[in-house]
């Protein structure tokens, strides 16, 4: 039997003929016509101004530099996500502080939020962003977040590396705060396989970050350099990968939230709970991740899926407990360590066929 995995890419004809038509039509460069038309599209997609990069955590660090970070500064960020989500705030020079989820969404606590703001006015030590992170492909509760955050006047920086294609309130995932990012990592929604996008309403945010992407040159025959850029541009070749994605997205995102239809009926009776879903949130069905009431179960669960060759993970290790941030300040309840402990992500990428689902459960189900 074949090994199963968590995310897998879903590409096959239509993304191989756009690779090839890309590479035949000699935009081999980070330009080039995909490219423009992929920035286009994930701009009608979002309702923003897209710049295609090489990376999320690329765009993480530009969307920090154009809010105006700088070394010392201190940014508020949800410790229940993956360590780019901090990482680019760390490349900036400045501190991330870390905030906990709420078991709504189990996304950033927006009164935890507030409280952590609170406290940073009466000291005179606002953050210069809060990063909020859109975990397992659902945004997270907006509106007292962009509310408490413009009450004290920090800017927000929407991480939807794992989200596109998700809703709040009826609004796509990358349409929130000053700037956000996606990311299409081979194991995301949809992939280029590597990539990401900052969006943002003013263009002139987006041509900015375009010219610092591409090192700063200024149109000089000889390029003019006047401040430090970065090689952070997305091919054009990956770009033309990304459109055939984009035009897929839909449907995968449906087979993905199949999929996780298809847990939710056969574990219904388990000991576990799935992630949460607001009746705000539409999200993409990213991740079926659940949460057992007991960690033994969760460990022996796991060691069941290796031993048959599946894939799973426990949910992300919050920052606050990775050694890398240890010194960092935190404004935590606990709630995201508990969901560490106890969570499991299962494998929900939208090429396993319901026979690998299946194998999925029945494993699980029998584990001792
Ligand atoms: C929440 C989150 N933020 C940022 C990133 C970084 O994106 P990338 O891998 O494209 O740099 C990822 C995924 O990799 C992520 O899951």
């Amino acid at each position: 039997m074949s090994r199963i995995f968590l995310s897998s890419p879903d590409v096959g004809g239509a993304e191989r003929a756009a690779l090839l038509r890309a590479f035949d039509s000699g935009w081999i460069a980070p330009l080039g016509p995909d490219l423009d038309a992929f920035e286009a599209e994930l701009g009608e997609r979002t309702g923003r101004h897209a710049v295609a990069l090489a990376s999320g955590t690329a765009a993480l660090h530009l969307a920090l530099l154009a809010v105006g970070v700088e070394p010392g500064d201190d940014v508020f960020v949800s410790t229940f996500t993956f360590a780019a989500s901090a990482n680019a705030i760390a490349y900036c020079g400045a501190n991330p502080v870390f905030v906990d989820s709420d078991l709504t969404s189990w996304n950033m606590n927006p009164s935890l939020l507030a409280d952590a703001l609170a406290e940073a006015a009466r000291t005179n030590h606002l953050p210069k962003a809060v990063v909020v992170v859109d975990l397992y492909g659902q945004c997270a509760d907006y509106d007292p977040i962009l509310d408490v955050c413009r009450e004290h006047g920090v800017a927000v920086i929407e991480d939807a590396a794992e989200a596109l294609g998700a809703t709040y309130r009826d609004r796509p995932a990358g349409a929130f705060g000053d700037l956000a990012v996606l990311s299409f990592n081979g194991n995301k929604i949809m992939t280029t396989s590597g990539g990401g996008v900052l969006l943002a309403d003013d263009p002139a945010t987006t041509d900015r970050a375009r010219y610092l992407a591409t090192q700063a040159r200024r149109p000089a025959v000889h390029y003019e350099h006047t401040e430090i850029g970065f090689n952070y541009r997305l091919s054009n070749l990956l770009a033309a990968l990304g459109r055939a994605q984009l035009e897929r997205l839909d449907g995968m995102i449906d087979r993905r939230l199949e999929i996780n239809a298809r847990y939710r009926a056969a574990l219904a009776d388990a000991p576990l709970t799935f992630m949460p879903v607001p009746d705000w949130s539409r999200w993409n069905g990213w991740l079926t991740c659940v949460v057992f009431d007991d960690p033994d179960v969760r460990d022996a669960v796991m060691a069941a899926l290796a031993a048959d060759d599946i894939e799973s993970r426990p949910l992300w290790k919050p920052l606050h407990l990775q050694p890398a941030f240890t010194t960092a300040t935190t404004h935590v309840d606990g709630t995201s360590e508990r969901l560490f402990r106890h969570g499991l992500c299962l494998p929900s990428g939208s090429v396993l066929t319901d026979d690998d689902v299946d194998r999925v459960i029945r494993t699980a189900t029998s584990a001792p």
